[in-house]
Protein backbone atom coordinates (compact mmCIF):
# COMPACT_ATOMS: atom_id res chain seq x y z
CA UNK A 1 0.00 0.00 0.00
CA UNK A 2 1.33 3.48 -1.04
CA UNK A 3 -0.13 6.37 0.48
CA UNK A 4 -1.95 9.13 -1.24
CA UNK A 5 -0.82 12.64 -2.40
CA UNK A 6 -4.23 13.60 -0.49
CA UNK A 7 -3.30 17.71 0.23
CA UNK A 8 -0.32 17.29 0.36
CA UNK A 9 1.58 19.72 -1.54
CA UNK A 10 5.37 20.41 -2.17
CA UNK A 11 6.12 24.33 -1.32
CA UNK A 12 9.96 24.19 -2.04
CA UNK A 13 12.71 22.31 -3.92
CA UNK A 14 14.92 20.02 -1.98
CA UNK A 15 17.84 22.42 -2.69
CA UNK A 16 15.52 26.18 -2.10
CA UNK A 17 15.84 25.66 1.76
CA UNK A 18 18.84 27.54 3.05
CA UNK A 19 19.33 29.05 6.56
CA UNK A 20 17.13 31.24 5.50
CA UNK A 21 14.11 29.48 6.01
CA UNK A 22 15.25 28.09 9.45
CA UNK A 23 12.38 27.72 11.74
CA UNK A 24 9.52 27.22 8.73
CA UNK A 25 7.43 24.56 7.86
CA UNK A 26 8.23 23.40 4.47
CA UNK A 27 6.82 20.38 2.33
CA UNK A 28 9.24 18.44 -0.20
CA UNK A 29 8.45 15.60 -2.31
CA UNK A 30 11.49 13.14 -3.68
CA UNK A 31 13.16 10.10 -3.78
CA UNK A 32 15.53 8.64 -1.42
CA UNK A 33 19.21 8.74 -1.89
CA UNK A 34 20.09 6.98 1.38
CA UNK A 35 18.52 6.42 4.63
CA UNK A 36 20.88 6.11 7.89
CA UNK A 37 19.55 4.45 11.01
CA UNK A 38 21.36 6.14 13.83
CA UNK A 39 19.73 4.22 16.82
CA UNK A 40 17.56 6.64 17.46
CA UNK A 41 17.03 8.91 14.93
CA UNK A 42 16.26 8.20 11.07
CA UNK A 43 18.89 10.47 8.39
CA UNK A 44 17.04 10.30 4.67
CA UNK A 45 18.92 12.32 1.84
CA UNK A 46 15.68 13.15 -0.18
CA UNK A 47 16.63 13.92 -3.91
CA UNK A 48 14.46 15.80 -6.28
CA UNK A 49 15.82 17.49 -9.76
CA UNK A 50 17.66 19.94 -8.12
CA UNK A 51 19.97 17.93 -5.46
CA UNK A 52 19.49 16.49 -1.83
CA UNK A 53 18.09 17.56 1.72
CA UNK A 54 18.75 15.80 4.72
CA UNK A 55 15.50 15.15 6.59
CA UNK A 56 15.05 13.65 9.96
CA UNK A 57 12.65 11.56 11.51
CA UNK A 58 13.25 11.48 15.21
CA UNK A 59 10.64 9.77 17.67
CA UNK A 60 11.06 13.15 19.84
CA UNK A 61 9.37 15.28 16.71
CA UNK A 62 7.06 12.32 16.20
CA UNK A 63 6.76 8.92 17.30
CA UNK A 64 4.80 7.26 14.47
CA UNK A 65 6.92 9.03 11.97
CA UNK A 66 9.81 7.65 12.87
CA UNK A 67 8.49 4.35 13.74
CA UNK A 68 7.32 4.57 10.15
CA UNK A 69 10.34 5.84 8.80
CA UNK A 70 12.11 2.35 8.85
CA UNK A 71 10.25 0.78 5.96
CA UNK A 72 11.67 3.52 3.94
CA UNK A 73 13.89 2.12 1.32
CA UNK A 74 16.32 3.49 -1.21
CA UNK A 75 14.30 4.87 -4.21
CA UNK A 76 10.91 5.30 -2.47
CA UNK A 77 9.10 8.56 -3.01
CA UNK A 78 8.31 10.54 -0.07
CA UNK A 79 6.29 13.49 0.72
CA UNK A 80 7.30 15.06 3.93
CA UNK A 81 6.45 17.67 5.74
CA UNK A 82 8.68 19.26 8.60
CA UNK A 83 10.16 22.20 10.14
CA UNK A 84 13.43 23.45 8.50
CA UNK A 85 16.68 23.42 11.57
CA UNK A 86 19.54 24.71 11.49
CA UNK A 87 22.25 22.00 11.44
CA UNK A 88 24.69 21.49 14.67
CA UNK A 89 27.89 23.16 13.85
CA UNK A 90 29.92 20.19 13.56
CA UNK A 91 27.22 18.03 11.24
CA UNK A 92 27.38 21.08 8.30
CA UNK A 93 28.46 19.90 5.21
CA UNK A 94 29.95 22.48 2.90
CA UNK A 95 30.35 20.39 -0.04
CA UNK A 96 25.93 19.97 0.28
CA UNK A 97 24.24 23.27 -0.96
CA UNK A 98 21.40 21.96 1.63
CA UNK A 99 24.35 21.56 3.81
CA UNK A 100 23.69 23.80 7.02
CA UNK A 101 20.22 22.71 7.67
CA UNK A 102 17.96 19.42 8.02
CA UNK A 103 14.39 19.01 7.92
CA UNK A 104 12.75 17.49 11.15
CA UNK A 105 9.68 15.41 9.95
CA UNK A 106 6.14 15.54 11.00
CA UNK A 107 4.00 14.17 8.94
CA UNK A 108 5.65 11.61 6.45
CA UNK A 109 3.98 10.02 3.15
CA UNK A 110 5.32 7.17 1.79
CA UNK A 111 3.58 8.16 -1.72
CA UNK A 112 5.83 5.04 -3.69
CA UNK A 113 7.45 1.90 -2.83
CA UNK A 114 10.43 1.07 -5.12
CA UNK A 115 12.18 -2.08 -5.77
CA UNK A 116 16.30 -2.41 -4.97
CA UNK A 117 17.50 -0.61 -8.11
CA UNK A 118 19.83 -2.05 -10.67
CA UNK A 119 23.17 0.44 -9.90
CA UNK A 120 23.60 3.34 -7.25
CA UNK A 121 21.72 6.26 -8.54
CA UNK A 122 25.17 8.14 -8.56
CA UNK A 123 27.64 9.45 -10.72
CA UNK A 124 30.48 7.25 -10.27
CA UNK A 125 29.39 3.74 -11.13
CA UNK A 126 30.72 1.22 -12.64
CA UNK A 127 27.56 -0.21 -14.93
CA UNK A 128 27.81 -1.33 -18.20
CA UNK A 129 26.00 0.89 -20.84
CA UNK A 130 23.17 -1.54 -21.89
CA UNK A 131 22.27 -2.09 -18.43
CA UNK A 132 22.12 1.94 -18.14
CA UNK A 133 20.38 2.31 -21.08
CA UNK A 134 17.85 -0.42 -20.56
CA UNK A 135 17.40 0.93 -16.94
CA UNK A 136 17.20 4.78 -18.36
CA UNK A 137 14.66 6.27 -16.42
CA UNK A 138 16.76 5.32 -13.66
CA UNK A 139 19.66 5.84 -15.31
CA UNK A 140 18.75 9.15 -15.61
CA UNK A 141 18.68 10.58 -12.32
CA UNK A 142 22.05 10.45 -11.63
CA UNK A 143 23.19 13.77 -10.71
CA UNK A 144 25.26 14.50 -14.51
CA UNK A 145 22.30 13.01 -16.26
CA UNK A 146 20.28 15.55 -14.92
CA UNK A 147 22.39 18.74 -15.57
CA UNK A 148 23.25 17.84 -18.81
CA UNK A 149 19.16 17.37 -19.67
CA UNK A 150 18.77 20.90 -18.70
CA UNK A 151 21.56 22.03 -19.53
CA UNK A 152 20.53 21.12 -23.21
CA UNK A 153 16.98 22.86 -21.94
CA UNK A 154 18.91 25.69 -21.46
CA UNK A 155 20.98 25.69 -24.53
CA UNK A 156 17.75 25.28 -26.61
CA UNK A 157 15.80 28.42 -24.50
CA UNK A 158 18.90 30.47 -25.05
CA UNK A 159 18.56 29.46 -28.78
CA UNK A 160 15.18 30.34 -29.12
CA UNK A 161 15.24 33.72 -27.60
CA UNK A 162 18.38 34.70 -29.85
CA UNK A 163 16.58 33.93 -33.44
CA UNK A 164 13.45 35.12 -32.23
CA UNK A 165 15.14 38.38 -31.22
CA UNK A 166 16.39 38.34 -34.79
CA UNK A 167 13.08 37.84 -36.22
CA UNK A 168 13.51 34.42 -36.96
CA UNK A 169 10.16 32.25 -36.94
CA UNK A 170 9.83 28.90 -36.23
CA UNK A 171 7.96 26.93 -38.50
CA UNK A 172 7.57 23.08 -38.50
CA UNK A 173 8.31 20.40 -41.51
CA UNK A 174 7.24 17.37 -42.45
CA UNK A 175 8.57 14.42 -40.77
CA UNK A 176 6.75 11.85 -43.60
CA UNK A 177 8.41 13.10 -46.59
CA UNK A 178 10.43 12.54 -49.70
CA UNK A 179 14.03 11.31 -49.81
CA UNK A 180 16.46 14.68 -48.52
CA UNK A 181 20.02 14.29 -49.77
CA UNK A 182 22.45 14.40 -46.89
CA UNK A 183 24.42 11.62 -47.76
CA UNK A 184 23.18 8.85 -45.56
CA UNK A 185 20.84 5.84 -46.22
CA UNK A 186 16.83 7.01 -45.21
CA UNK A 187 14.19 5.56 -42.79
CA UNK A 188 11.68 4.30 -44.87
CA UNK A 189 7.58 4.54 -43.49
CA UNK A 190 5.15 1.93 -45.36
CA UNK A 191 2.25 3.66 -46.71
CA UNK A 192 -1.25 2.02 -45.89
CA UNK A 193 -3.19 3.65 -48.27
CA UNK A 194 -0.70 3.96 -51.17
CA UNK A 195 0.26 0.51 -51.21
CA UNK A 196 3.70 -0.35 -52.14
CA UNK A 197 4.60 3.13 -51.42
CA UNK A 198 7.15 4.59 -48.53
CA UNK A 199 7.73 7.79 -47.17
CA UNK A 200 11.41 8.63 -45.98
CA UNK A 201 12.34 10.42 -42.48
CA UNK A 202 13.86 13.70 -43.28
CA UNK A 203 17.62 13.58 -43.08
CA UNK A 204 17.46 17.51 -42.67
CA UNK A 205 14.57 20.29 -43.60
CA UNK A 206 17.00 21.30 -46.31
CA UNK A 207 14.07 20.95 -49.02
CA UNK A 208 11.69 22.26 -46.83
CA UNK A 209 13.23 25.42 -45.68
CA UNK A 210 14.28 26.30 -49.11
CA UNK A 211 10.48 26.29 -49.72
CA UNK A 212 9.98 28.75 -47.51
CA UNK A 213 12.18 31.05 -48.46
CA UNK A 214 10.80 30.91 -51.69
CA UNK A 215 7.24 31.80 -49.57
CA UNK A 216 9.02 34.91 -48.33
CA UNK A 217 9.25 33.59 -44.77
CA UNK A 218 12.82 35.14 -44.90
CA UNK A 219 14.34 34.02 -41.13
CA UNK A 220 13.21 30.75 -40.62
CA UNK A 221 14.14 28.78 -38.04
CA UNK A 222 13.50 25.43 -36.19
CA UNK A 223 15.02 22.72 -33.49
CA UNK A 224 13.99 19.66 -35.23
CA UNK A 225 14.76 15.75 -35.23
CA UNK A 226 16.48 14.56 -38.20
CA UNK A 227 16.94 10.42 -39.21
CA UNK A 228 20.52 8.87 -41.33
CA UNK A 229 20.64 5.37 -41.19
CA UNK A 230 24.21 5.75 -41.03
CA UNK A 231 27.17 4.07 -39.08
CA UNK A 232 26.50 5.29 -35.60
CA UNK A 233 29.72 6.14 -33.41
CA UNK A 234 30.11 8.70 -30.54
CA UNK A 235 28.93 11.40 -31.98
CA UNK A 236 26.09 10.33 -34.23
CA UNK A 237 23.00 8.84 -33.72
CA UNK A 238 20.30 7.37 -36.10
CA UNK A 239 17.54 10.03 -35.16
CA UNK A 240 19.17 13.38 -33.77
CA UNK A 241 18.69 17.51 -33.14
CA UNK A 242 19.43 20.61 -35.32
CA UNK A 243 18.92 23.72 -35.13
CA UNK A 244 18.17 24.46 -38.33
CA UNK A 245 18.05 27.89 -40.15
CA UNK A 246 18.00 29.50 -43.63
CA UNK A 247 18.34 33.13 -44.53
CA UNK A 248 17.00 35.42 -47.56
CA UNK A 249 18.73 38.03 -48.98
CA UNK A 250 22.44 37.43 -47.20
CA UNK A 251 26.16 36.09 -47.86
CA UNK A 252 28.18 33.87 -46.21
CA UNK A 253 28.77 37.12 -43.38
CA UNK A 254 25.49 37.43 -42.53
CA UNK A 255 24.52 34.19 -41.60
CA UNK A 256 28.09 33.22 -39.77
CA UNK A 257 27.34 36.75 -37.56
CA UNK A 258 23.96 35.39 -36.68
CA UNK A 259 25.40 31.86 -36.23
CA UNK A 260 28.09 33.11 -33.69
CA UNK A 261 26.15 35.88 -31.92
CA UNK A 262 23.62 32.22 -31.27
CA UNK A 263 26.28 30.25 -30.04
CA UNK A 264 27.69 32.91 -27.81
CA UNK A 265 24.30 33.43 -26.09
CA UNK A 266 24.15 29.67 -25.56
CA UNK A 267 27.87 29.63 -24.17
CA UNK A 268 27.12 32.49 -21.40
CA UNK A 269 23.14 31.16 -20.49
CA UNK A 270 24.34 27.94 -19.80
CA UNK A 271 27.93 28.25 -19.17
CA UNK A 272 28.98 31.84 -18.25
CA UNK A 273 31.10 31.57 -20.40
CA UNK A 274 32.51 34.63 -22.67
CA UNK A 275 32.91 33.45 -26.16
CA UNK A 276 34.94 35.49 -28.51
CA UNK A 277 33.62 36.35 -32.15
CA UNK A 278 33.82 36.94 -34.87
CA UNK A 279 35.59 33.82 -35.02
CA UNK A 280 38.71 32.41 -37.10
CA UNK A 281 38.39 31.24 -40.63
CA UNK A 282 40.25 28.94 -42.05
CA UNK A 283 40.56 27.68 -45.72
CA UNK A 284 39.51 23.65 -46.54
CA UNK A 285 42.80 23.24 -48.23
CA UNK A 286 45.02 25.00 -45.73
CA UNK A 287 42.88 23.05 -42.97
CA UNK A 288 43.82 19.36 -44.73
CA UNK A 289 47.59 20.97 -45.58
CA UNK A 290 48.53 21.60 -41.96
CA UNK A 291 46.11 19.36 -39.93
CA UNK A 292 44.79 16.50 -42.01
CA UNK A 293 41.30 16.85 -41.35
CA UNK A 294 38.76 19.02 -42.41
CA UNK A 295 37.31 19.47 -38.63
CA UNK A 296 40.93 20.74 -36.99
CA UNK A 297 41.22 20.90 -33.23
CA UNK A 298 43.16 23.87 -33.25
CA UNK A 299 43.33 23.53 -29.06
CA UNK A 300 46.91 22.44 -29.66
CA UNK A 301 49.95 23.06 -32.59
CA UNK A 302 51.36 19.50 -34.12
CA UNK A 303 50.84 20.25 -37.71
CA UNK A 304 51.73 18.13 -40.44
CA UNK A 305 54.62 18.90 -42.65
CA UNK A 306 54.67 17.54 -46.69
CA UNK A 307 57.46 15.85 -47.06
CA UNK A 308 56.63 14.86 -50.26
CA UNK A 309 59.34 17.01 -52.51
CA UNK A 310 62.56 16.16 -50.07
CA UNK A 311 61.53 11.93 -50.08
CA UNK A 312 60.98 11.81 -54.05
CA UNK A 313 64.29 11.29 -54.84
CA UNK A 314 65.26 9.40 -51.62
CA UNK A 315 66.81 5.98 -51.88
CA UNK A 316 63.59 5.22 -49.55
CA UNK A 317 61.83 3.60 -52.00
CA UNK A 318 58.82 3.08 -49.87
CA UNK A 319 58.43 6.75 -49.88
CA UNK A 320 59.98 7.72 -53.43
CA UNK A 321 57.16 5.42 -55.41
CA UNK A 322 54.38 6.37 -53.63
CA UNK A 323 54.83 9.82 -54.50
CA UNK A 324 55.81 9.57 -57.80
CA UNK A 325 52.51 7.44 -57.83
CA UNK A 326 50.91 10.83 -57.28
CA UNK A 327 50.38 9.89 -53.53
CA UNK A 328 52.67 12.07 -50.60
CA UNK A 329 54.49 12.07 -47.50
CA UNK A 330 53.74 13.96 -44.63
CA UNK A 331 55.51 14.12 -41.06
CA UNK A 332 54.10 14.28 -37.26
CA UNK A 333 56.04 15.83 -34.89
CA UNK A 334 55.89 14.14 -31.40
CA UNK A 335 57.81 16.97 -29.20
CA UNK A 336 60.05 15.37 -26.99
CA UNK A 337 58.83 11.89 -27.60
CA UNK A 338 62.35 10.16 -27.66
CA UNK A 339 61.34 7.93 -25.14
CA UNK A 340 58.34 6.38 -26.38
CA UNK A 341 58.92 2.62 -26.41
CA UNK A 342 58.72 0.01 -29.07
CA UNK A 343 55.38 -0.92 -27.71
CA UNK A 344 54.28 2.36 -28.15
CA UNK A 345 55.40 2.98 -31.22
CA UNK A 346 53.90 -0.50 -32.16
CA UNK A 347 50.33 0.57 -30.74
CA UNK A 348 50.33 3.22 -32.97
CA UNK A 349 51.27 1.78 -36.04
CA UNK A 350 47.86 -0.26 -35.15
CA UNK A 351 45.96 2.95 -34.77
CA UNK A 352 47.07 4.45 -38.24
CA UNK A 353 46.02 0.92 -39.82
CA UNK A 354 42.46 1.67 -38.97
CA UNK A 355 42.78 4.82 -41.30
CA UNK A 356 44.41 2.25 -44.08
CA UNK A 357 47.79 3.71 -43.51
CA UNK A 358 50.19 0.78 -44.51
CA UNK A 359 52.69 1.40 -41.78
CA UNK A 360 54.35 4.18 -39.95
CA UNK A 361 57.91 5.25 -40.28
CA UNK A 362 59.93 6.80 -37.06
CA UNK A 363 62.86 8.54 -36.51
CA UNK A 364 64.12 9.68 -33.08
CA UNK A 365 66.02 12.33 -32.97
CA UNK A 366 69.38 11.90 -31.24
CA UNK A 367 71.95 14.87 -30.40
CA UNK A 368 74.03 13.95 -33.70
CA UNK A 369 72.47 11.34 -34.84
CA UNK A 370 68.48 9.72 -36.07
CA UNK A 371 67.79 6.26 -34.19
CA UNK A 372 64.99 5.14 -37.17
CA UNK A 373 64.84 2.32 -39.11
CA UNK A 374 64.28 4.34 -42.85
CA UNK A 375 67.78 6.55 -41.33
CA UNK A 376 70.00 4.78 -43.75
CA UNK A 377 68.02 5.46 -46.84
CA UNK A 378 68.57 9.37 -46.66
CA UNK A 379 71.75 11.71 -47.84
CA UNK A 380 72.84 14.36 -45.19
CA UNK A 381 71.20 16.78 -47.71
CA UNK A 382 68.30 15.11 -47.25
CA UNK A 383 68.32 14.57 -43.85
CA UNK A 384 69.02 18.09 -43.71
CA UNK A 385 66.20 19.20 -45.22
CA UNK A 386 64.00 16.82 -43.55
CA UNK A 387 64.84 18.76 -40.21
CA UNK A 388 64.72 22.22 -41.34
CA UNK A 389 60.84 21.18 -42.93
CA UNK A 390 59.73 19.30 -39.85
CA UNK A 391 61.20 21.50 -37.14
CA UNK A 392 63.23 18.41 -35.62
CA UNK A 393 65.50 19.13 -32.06
CA UNK A 394 66.74 16.45 -30.02
CA UNK A 395 64.68 14.20 -28.18
CA UNK A 396 61.68 14.46 -31.05
CA UNK A 397 59.83 11.74 -32.49
CA UNK A 398 58.94 11.71 -35.95
CA UNK A 399 56.28 9.85 -37.65
CA UNK A 400 55.61 9.47 -41.59
CA UNK A 401 52.73 8.44 -43.45
CA UNK A 402 53.34 7.73 -47.05
CA UNK A 403 50.05 6.68 -49.35
CA UNK A 404 47.06 8.59 -51.38
CA UNK A 405 46.34 11.86 -49.70
CA UNK A 406 43.33 10.87 -48.30
CA UNK A 407 44.65 8.11 -46.37
CA UNK A 408 47.92 10.41 -45.54
CA UNK A 409 45.64 13.15 -44.13
CA UNK A 410 42.77 10.52 -42.55
CA UNK A 411 45.85 8.46 -40.51
CA UNK A 412 47.86 11.24 -39.54
CA UNK A 413 45.19 13.94 -39.11
CA UNK A 414 43.62 11.45 -36.11
CA UNK A 415 47.33 10.56 -34.86
CA UNK A 416 47.67 14.54 -34.52
CA UNK A 417 44.41 14.02 -32.31
CA UNK A 418 44.82 10.63 -30.83
CA UNK A 419 49.30 11.91 -29.07
CA UNK A 420 47.76 15.07 -27.84
CA UNK A 421 44.98 13.64 -25.83
CA UNK A 422 48.21 10.97 -24.63
CA UNK A 423 50.41 13.54 -23.93
CA UNK A 424 47.72 15.78 -22.19
CA UNK A 425 48.03 18.51 -24.44
CA UNK A 426 44.69 19.71 -24.82
CA UNK A 427 43.48 22.34 -21.83
CA UNK A 428 40.06 21.13 -21.18
CA UNK A 429 38.92 24.48 -20.58
CA UNK A 430 39.25 26.11 -23.61
CA UNK A 431 36.75 26.37 -26.17
CA UNK A 432 38.29 27.03 -29.98
CA UNK A 433 36.07 27.79 -32.63
CA UNK A 434 36.89 27.87 -36.28
CA UNK A 435 34.90 28.42 -40.25
CA UNK A 436 36.49 26.11 -42.60
CA UNK A 437 35.70 27.25 -45.55
CA UNK A 438 35.99 26.81 -49.16
CA UNK A 439 35.35 23.20 -49.21
CA UNK A 440 35.45 21.60 -52.99
CA UNK A 441 32.00 21.13 -54.45
CA UNK A 442 32.30 17.68 -55.08
CA UNK A 443 34.69 14.31 -54.60
CA UNK A 444 34.73 11.36 -56.68
CA UNK A 445 33.66 8.35 -55.07
CA UNK A 446 36.15 5.52 -56.57
CA UNK A 447 33.44 2.84 -55.39
CA UNK A 448 30.83 4.18 -57.31
CA UNK A 449 32.24 5.56 -59.89
CA UNK A 450 30.97 9.17 -59.70
CA UNK A 451 31.21 12.43 -58.33
CA UNK A 452 29.42 13.47 -55.43
CA UNK A 453 28.21 16.55 -52.95
CA UNK A 454 30.45 17.03 -50.06
CA UNK A 455 27.66 18.90 -48.65
CA UNK A 456 24.29 18.37 -50.47
CA UNK A 457 23.45 18.90 -53.97
CA UNK A 458 21.14 22.49 -53.76
CA UNK A 459 24.85 24.35 -52.29
CA UNK A 460 26.12 27.06 -54.74
CA UNK A 461 29.72 26.97 -56.57
CA UNK A 462 31.88 30.10 -56.46
CA UNK A 463 30.54 31.76 -59.49
CA UNK A 464 33.41 31.92 -61.33
CA UNK A 465 33.62 28.26 -61.44
CA UNK A 466 30.83 27.39 -62.82
CA UNK A 467 32.76 26.94 -66.44
CA UNK A 468 34.11 24.11 -64.71
CA UNK A 469 30.33 22.15 -63.50
CA UNK A 470 31.04 20.33 -67.09
CA UNK A 471 34.57 19.96 -67.91
CA UNK A 472 36.26 19.43 -64.27
CA UNK A 473 33.66 19.38 -61.63
CA UNK A 474 36.39 18.51 -58.79
CA UNK A 475 37.55 21.68 -59.35
CA UNK A 476 34.44 23.61 -58.23
CA UNK A 477 34.67 25.48 -55.05
CA UNK A 478 31.47 25.62 -52.74
CA UNK A 479 30.07 28.27 -50.81
CA UNK A 480 30.29 26.12 -48.00
CA UNK A 481 31.18 26.72 -44.32
CA UNK A 482 31.40 24.45 -40.96
CA UNK A 483 31.82 25.48 -37.80
CA UNK A 484 34.13 23.41 -36.23
CA UNK A 485 34.53 23.40 -32.05
CA UNK A 486 37.57 21.80 -30.32
CA UNK A 487 37.91 19.51 -33.70
CA UNK A 488 34.13 18.53 -33.50
CA UNK A 489 32.05 19.97 -36.24
CA UNK A 490 29.06 21.33 -34.62
CA UNK A 491 27.52 22.99 -37.52
CA UNK A 492 27.34 23.53 -41.49
CA UNK A 493 25.73 25.17 -44.43
CA UNK A 494 25.99 27.05 -47.44
CA UNK A 495 24.59 29.52 -49.48
CA UNK A 496 22.72 27.68 -52.28
CA UNK A 497 21.66 27.72 -55.91
CA UNK A 498 18.63 30.05 -56.63
CA UNK A 499 18.48 29.17 -60.34
CA UNK A 500 17.20 26.71 -62.12
CA UNK A 501 18.98 26.31 -64.67
CA UNK A 502 22.31 26.14 -62.31
CA UNK A 503 20.98 23.24 -60.49
CA UNK A 504 20.07 21.40 -63.56
CA UNK A 505 23.43 21.59 -64.22
CA UNK A 506 24.76 20.05 -61.02
CA UNK A 507 22.05 17.77 -60.82
CA UNK A 508 23.92 16.79 -64.37
CA UNK A 509 26.86 16.86 -63.23
CA UNK A 510 26.12 14.38 -60.01
CA UNK A 511 25.28 12.05 -63.36
CA UNK A 512 21.52 11.88 -62.87
CA UNK A 513 19.58 12.23 -66.06
CA UNK A 514 16.87 14.67 -66.75
CA UNK A 515 13.96 11.69 -65.53
CA UNK A 516 15.60 10.84 -63.00
CA UNK A 517 15.84 14.66 -61.36
CA UNK A 518 12.79 15.59 -62.48
CA UNK A 519 11.33 12.84 -60.18
CA UNK A 520 13.43 13.30 -57.23
CA UNK A 521 13.17 17.28 -57.59
CA UNK A 522 11.10 18.43 -59.52
CA UNK A 523 9.39 20.10 -57.21
CA UNK A 524 12.20 22.41 -56.23
CA UNK A 525 13.03 23.20 -59.95
CA UNK A 526 9.91 24.28 -60.67
CA UNK A 527 10.11 25.98 -57.38
CA UNK A 528 13.12 27.93 -58.18
CA UNK A 529 11.53 29.75 -61.50
CA UNK A 530 8.36 30.88 -59.59
CA UNK A 531 10.45 33.42 -57.58
CA UNK A 532 13.07 32.21 -55.81
CA UNK A 533 15.62 34.49 -53.07
CA UNK A 534 19.13 34.19 -52.98
CA UNK A 535 18.89 32.27 -49.69
CA UNK A 536 21.26 30.61 -47.64
CA UNK A 537 21.52 29.16 -44.24
CA UNK A 538 23.28 26.44 -41.50
CA UNK A 539 22.32 23.68 -39.70
CA UNK A 540 24.01 23.06 -35.90
CA UNK A 541 24.00 19.18 -34.26
CA UNK A 542 22.59 20.13 -30.73
CA UNK A 543 23.94 16.90 -29.62
CA UNK A 544 27.32 17.64 -30.13
CA UNK A 545 27.32 21.68 -29.13
CA UNK A 546 25.20 20.15 -25.75
CA UNK A 547 27.77 17.48 -25.48
CA UNK A 548 31.35 20.00 -25.54
CA UNK A 549 29.42 22.29 -23.15
CA UNK A 550 28.86 19.72 -20.76
CA UNK A 551 31.92 18.15 -21.34
CA UNK A 552 30.80 14.70 -22.22
CA UNK A 553 32.66 12.33 -24.23
CA UNK A 554 29.25 10.92 -26.31
CA UNK A 555 25.65 12.78 -27.51
CA UNK A 556 24.34 9.79 -26.00
CA UNK A 557 25.22 11.11 -22.58
CA UNK A 558 22.90 13.98 -23.69
CA UNK A 559 19.95 12.41 -25.39
CA UNK A 560 17.50 11.27 -22.73
CA UNK A 561 16.41 8.33 -24.57
CA UNK A 562 19.56 7.60 -26.89
CA UNK A 563 19.88 4.35 -29.30
CA UNK A 564 22.53 2.30 -29.01
CA UNK A 565 25.45 1.35 -31.73
CA UNK A 566 23.41 -1.54 -33.22
CA UNK A 567 20.74 1.93 -33.49
CA UNK A 568 18.26 -0.15 -30.82
CA UNK A 569 16.43 1.60 -28.06
CA UNK A 570 17.30 -0.63 -24.91
CA UNK A 571 14.32 0.49 -23.03
CA UNK A 572 12.03 -0.11 -25.56
CA UNK A 573 13.15 -3.28 -27.35
CA UNK A 574 12.83 -1.51 -30.87
CA UNK A 575 12.98 -1.99 -33.19
CA UNK A 576 10.63 -5.13 -32.82
CA UNK A 577 9.05 -7.43 -35.44
CA UNK A 578 5.60 -6.22 -36.95
CA UNK A 579 2.61 -8.45 -36.66
CA UNK A 580 1.20 -10.38 -39.44
CA UNK A 581 -2.28 -7.85 -39.44
CA UNK A 582 0.10 -5.16 -39.80
CA UNK A 583 2.04 -6.28 -42.03
CA UNK A 584 -0.98 -7.29 -44.20
CA UNK A 585 -2.49 -4.38 -43.82
CA UNK A 586 0.76 -1.83 -45.45
CA UNK A 587 1.00 -5.22 -48.14
CA UNK A 588 4.25 -5.65 -47.10
CA UNK A 589 6.08 -9.81 -46.81
CA UNK A 590 9.20 -9.95 -44.95
CA UNK A 591 11.98 -12.14 -47.56
CA UNK A 592 15.14 -12.60 -45.18
CA UNK A 593 17.92 -12.51 -46.62
CA UNK A 594 21.14 -14.79 -45.53
CA UNK A 595 23.85 -12.87 -44.93
P1 LIG B 1 24.90 18.50 -42.07
O1 LIG B 1 24.65 17.20 -42.71
O2 LIG B 1 26.31 19.01 -42.04
O3 LIG B 1 24.09 19.66 -42.80
O4 LIG B 1 24.31 18.47 -40.59
C1 LIG B 1 24.40 19.60 -39.75
C2 LIG B 1 24.97 19.22 -38.40
O5 LIG B 1 24.21 18.17 -37.81
C3 LIG B 1 25.06 17.37 -37.00
N1 LIG B 1 24.90 15.95 -37.40
C4 LIG B 1 24.70 14.93 -36.56
N2 LIG B 1 24.64 14.89 -35.21
C5 LIG B 1 24.41 13.70 -34.63
N3 LIG B 1 24.22 12.55 -35.29
C6 LIG B 1 24.28 12.52 -36.66
N4 LIG B 1 24.08 11.37 -37.30
C7 LIG B 1 24.54 13.77 -37.34
N5 LIG B 1 24.67 14.12 -38.63
C8 LIG B 1 24.87 15.44 -38.65
C9 LIG B 1 26.47 17.86 -37.20
C10 LIG B 1 26.37 18.67 -38.47
O6 LIG B 1 27.32 19.71 -38.49
N6 LIG B 1 20.93 20.59 -44.39
C11 LIG B 1 22.32 20.77 -44.02
C12 LIG B 1 22.55 22.08 -43.31
C13 LIG B 1 22.52 23.28 -44.23
O7 LIG B 1 23.12 23.22 -45.33
O8 LIG B 1 21.92 24.28 -43.80
C14 LIG B 1 22.75 19.62 -43.11
O9 LIG B 1 21.97 18.83 -42.66
O10 LIG B 1 26.83 18.68 -36.11
P1 LIG C 1 59.77 -1.79 -44.44
O1 LIG C 1 60.84 -1.37 -45.38
O2 LIG C 1 58.47 -2.22 -45.11
O3 LIG C 1 60.22 -2.73 -43.36
O4 LIG C 1 59.38 -0.46 -43.67
C1 LIG C 1 60.29 0.30 -42.91
C2 LIG C 1 59.52 1.26 -42.07
O5 LIG C 1 58.68 2.06 -42.90
C3 LIG C 1 58.65 0.61 -41.03
O6 LIG C 1 58.73 1.37 -39.84
C4 LIG C 1 57.24 0.72 -41.62
O7 LIG C 1 56.26 0.87 -40.60
C5 LIG C 1 57.36 1.99 -42.44
N1 LIG C 1 56.45 2.02 -43.58
C6 LIG C 1 56.15 1.06 -44.48
N2 LIG C 1 55.23 1.49 -45.37
C7 LIG C 1 54.95 2.76 -45.01
C8 LIG C 1 54.07 3.76 -45.50
N3 LIG C 1 53.28 3.57 -46.57
N4 LIG C 1 54.03 4.94 -44.84
C9 LIG C 1 54.81 5.16 -43.75
N5 LIG C 1 55.64 4.27 -43.26
C10 LIG C 1 55.73 3.07 -43.87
Amino acid sequence: MTDLLGDMRRTHNCCDLTTAQVGQEVVLMGWVQTRRDHGGVIFVDLRDRTGIAQVVFSPEVNTEVHEKAHAVRSEFVLGIRGTVAARPDDMINDKMVTGAIEVNVDELRILNRAVTPPFAVEDDIEVGENIRLKNRHIDLRRPRYQKNIIARHQATQAVRGYLNSKGFLDIETPFLTKSTPEGARDYLVPSRVNQGLFYALPQSPQLFKQLLMMSGFDRYYQIVKCFRDEDLRADRQPEFTQIDMELSFVGEEEIMAIAEGMVSKVFKDVLGVDVKAPFEHLLYADAMDRYGLDKPDLRFDMELKDVSSIVETSGFKVFADVVKKGGMVKALNAKGCIDFSRKEIDDLTKFVSIYRAKGLAWIKVKENEWQSPIAKFFTDDEKKALAERIGMEPGDLIFFVADQPKVVNESLGNLRNHLAEKLGLINKDEFRFVWVTHFPLFEYDETEKRYQSLHHPFTAPLEEDYQHIETDPLKLRSRAYDLVLNGSEIGGGSIRIHDRAIQERMFSALGMDKEEYEEKFGFLLDALESGAPPHGGIAFGLDRLVMILCGMPSIRDVIAFPKTQKASCMLTDAPSEAGTAQLNELALRIKKIES
